[in-house]
């Protein structure tokens, strides 16, 4: 399949309901090809942001382009967009044929060429042969690969993506992410995609925008993200992490009375939060560690996990540290317990200071 993908450009998309700003002055450029995620809680705009690309909610103020096209004012079913939500929106009184034609039929592409473009649809959704079976016969993953198909069956130059698996149970999902990530490596379809899990959203995305309040916070590579955000905000949404109050030391800063050493940019004033990533966090005995930063804490809690173990830690300030580690035997069995004090190591690499916002 030929498939002419667009660069999108949003710029100022202002969207208010009353005294709720669901979108709040948002800028954003995605990329030919790209796919990007709108990653954020319940309530962050996201679907808002979502429709407005689509054609079905009109902002209040802002300029929406496709490639060079100016699209603000142009109506849903001229964008040439395939969508895929989260409840399919299949129509079951059709077979799966048929539901995949459906675009096909209303761009009025001869029954021939629809039949042969469904084939292939089928195929890229690892349906083939499932044409003739009726819609309530599928199982949930093969419905919305059904939906999937009739997403891309006549070729959008953009795809949008609705918390797509959301109703699928967490293997499926898992499953289903690989897939999407395939498919879009297949198609290159310039793709947004929409949903509130994070790891959902770092497994698939060449960038995510993390949506909050109608604004994006930070829009950046999932790696990005995760190891350098850039507020507090995205480093409580992604992932877990440790907050510690850090102040400015001359030049240096200090955590708890220690020096840290650090790599990355530093906020301005005089405190700060250092965020640490629990698996980044090792946990020293009484010696060693010399390239690292070090903390010394007491141990507050061991929780085992199977694959892995948990740790929480105290400094003597009160403050809570995680560190969490891989479950080897030999690990396991020389880990401190309850009461005992420790030292925490983290890379220099691994030490992120952010503005400390008091929120
Ligand atoms: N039709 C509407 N009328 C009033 N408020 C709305 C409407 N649609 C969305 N909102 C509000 O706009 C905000 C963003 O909603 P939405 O885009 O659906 O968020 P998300 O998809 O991230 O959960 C929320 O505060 C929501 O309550
Ligand atoms: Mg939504």
């Amino acid at each position: 399949m030929t498939r002419q993908a667009v660069p999108i450009t949003l710029r100022g998309l202002r969207k208010t309901y009353g005294p709720v700003r669901a979108l709040d002055d948002v800028d954003l450029d995605v990329a030919n090809g790209e796919f990007l995620t709108l990653l954020g809680p319940s309530g962050s705009g996201k679907t808002t942001l979502l429709m407005v690309l689509a054609g079905f909610i009109r902002p209040d103020q802002g300029v929406l382009r496709f490639g060079e096209d100016d699209v603000t004012r142009l109506a849903p079913h001229k964008r040439d967009i395939g969508m895929v939500f989260q409840n399919y929106a299949l129509f079951p009184h059709m077979d799966v044929a048929a539901n995949i034609a459906y675009p096909l039929a209303l761009r009025g592409v001869a029954p021939a060429e629809r039949e042969r473009r469904v084939e292939a649809a089928l195929q890229t959704v690892q349906l083939a042969g499932y044409g003739a079976r009726r819609v309530d016969q599928l199982s949930g993953g093969q419905r919305q690969r059904v939906a999937l198909a009739r997403a891309i069956v006549f070729e959008p130059r953009i795809v949008l993506m609705d918390e797509p698996l959301s109703a699928l149970d967490k293997q499926l999902r898992e499953h289903m992410q690989i897939e999407l990530r395939q498919l879009h490596e297949q198609l290159g379809t310039t793709t947004i995609y929409v949903t509130h899990d994070q790891r959902e959203a770092l497994t698939l995305s060449d960038r995510v925008a993390v949506v909050n309040g109608g604004r994006i916070m930070q829009l950046d590579t999932p790696r990005a993200l995760y190891e350098k955000p850039a507020n507090r905000f995205v480093a409580e949404f992604i992932g877990e992490s440790s907050l510690l109050k850090a102040e400015r030391d001359g030049d240096g800063w200090r955590c708890a009375g220690q020096p840290l050493r650090h790599a990355g940019t530093v906020p301005a004033g005089t405190r700060a939060l250092l965020m640490l990533r629990p698996e980044r966090v090792q946990v020293l005995g009484q010696q060693g560690g010399e390239h690292l930063n070090v903390l010394p804490a007491r141990v507050s809690a061991v929780v085992y996990q199977g694959d892995s173990f948990l740790l929480q830690a105290r400094l003597a300030d009160g403050s809570a540290v995680s560190a969490r580690g891989i479950a080897h035997a030999a690990v396991l069995n020389r880990l401190p317990a309850v009461g005992e004090p420790v030292r925490l190591g983290f890379g220099v690499d691994d030490t992120v200071l952010l503005a400390d916002d008091g929120g």
